[in-house]
Parts: C-alpha cells; structure tokens; sequence
C-alpha cells in the first residue's frame, strides 16, 4: 500500500526540461499538491514517519514547504515555524544567505524568543543541491534549536545535497528520489 501510495504521489510530479534555466530539470510539486488523494498520501506517509518522533515543532521552507509543513505540523497537533524569503518578516530576525541549484537567496527566521532545546524537524519539497536545506537548519540552530530531521517529498539524488547536510551531522529523509 505505500508503494501505492507512492506511485500515486510520483505520477503527480511533473518534469519540466531546461527551466527555470537551460541545463536544469526541474520537478514540479504543484500538481501534486492539486490532487487530494497525492496529497493526502503525502502528507500521511510523513505524519506516520513522525508520529514517533519526540519533537515540538515543525519548520518549514517559504514557499513550497509550507504547504507541506503547514499540514503535517497540523496532522501531528504540532505548532509551525515558518522560514521565509528576506524581507518578509518582521524582526528581529536571523537570516543566511545560501546557493541553490538554480541561484541564491536569503533565509529568515524571527528571534524574538528563546528557543533554547526546541526540537525541530525541518521539510521542504525538494532537495537538490542542499544550500536551501543547510541554510534552514543552520537558522533552526542559530536560533537555539535542534534540528531532529530535514525532510523532503522528493530528493534529486544526483546532486547530491543529501551529503552537504549530513557532513554537517543532519539526519536527512526523502519519500521519493529521482537521479
Ligand atoms: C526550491 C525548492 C527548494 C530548493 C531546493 O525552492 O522548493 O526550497 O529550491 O534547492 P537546493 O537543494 O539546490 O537548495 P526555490 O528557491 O525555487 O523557491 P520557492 O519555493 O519560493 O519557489
Ligand atoms: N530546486 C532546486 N532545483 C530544483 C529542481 N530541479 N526542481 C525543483 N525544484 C528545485
């Protein structure tokens, strides 16, 4: 049955040649988050993965991750810290600027309260180069939490952004993976 569930949630992902730049593939997520049943199998297989964590809340990634993070947060009765673009939050913040597969940015977290031992599982979509991931949990960190997980739907294996995080003592889990 999770093969199942997992077969439906691929068949969702669309591949999309050559954008948002000339040698990139990019994996689309939206229609999957179109699909109740895709969606839902997601967000469940990640709800029964964490059931068993001790952990108190769930971070996640501006802007697809918080589709993600929002429902899983909510299916498991846990709060949502959101990681935003710069710019968008109001202070004060942490921010950490960071590579991408397919550019740079800058992540923010507010820091107006301690946080000291707050237990985090970080998700986003996708994991391609890992800069978007390592900044994320480096901020989870910075702010006084610990990171118990990075989790994504869908790992670009062949990037290899899995060992970027784990070289720096960050479990990763992935649902799907793509070479
Ligand atoms: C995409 C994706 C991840 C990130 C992964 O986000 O949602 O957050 O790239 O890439 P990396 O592993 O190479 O860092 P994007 O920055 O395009 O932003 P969006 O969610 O706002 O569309
Ligand atoms: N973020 C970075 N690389 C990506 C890709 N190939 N597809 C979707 N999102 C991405």
């Amino acid at each position: 049955e999770e093969i199942h569930a997992l077969n439906r949630i691929k068949r969702k992902i669309r591949e999309i040649k050559d954008w948002p730049k000339t040698g990139v593939t990019f994996r689309d997520v939206c229609p999957l988050f179109e699909d109740p049943k895709a969606f839902h199998d997601a967000i469940d297989l990640l709800r029964d993965r964490y059931s068993s964590y001790q952990f108190d809340v769930v971070a996640g990634v501006e802007a697809r991750g918080f589709v993600i993070g929002a429902a899983l947060a909510y299916s498991l009765g846990k709060g949502f810290l959101p990681l935003r673009k710069e710019g968008k939050l109001p202070g004060p913040n942490l921010s950490k600027a960071y590579q991408l597969e397919y550019g740079s940015s800058t992540l923010e977290v507010q820091n107006f309260c301690p946080r000291r031992g707050l237990r985090v599982v970080v998700v986003d979509d996708l994991l391609a180069k890992g800069g978007t991931l390592e900044a994320a949990c480096f901020l989870i960190e910075s702010c006084g939490g610990t990171v118990v997980e990075a989790s994504v739907l869908v790992e670009l294996s062949s990037l290899r952004g899995k060992e970027v995080l784990e070289v720096r003592g960050w479990k990763v889990f992935s649902l799907l993976k793509y070479d």
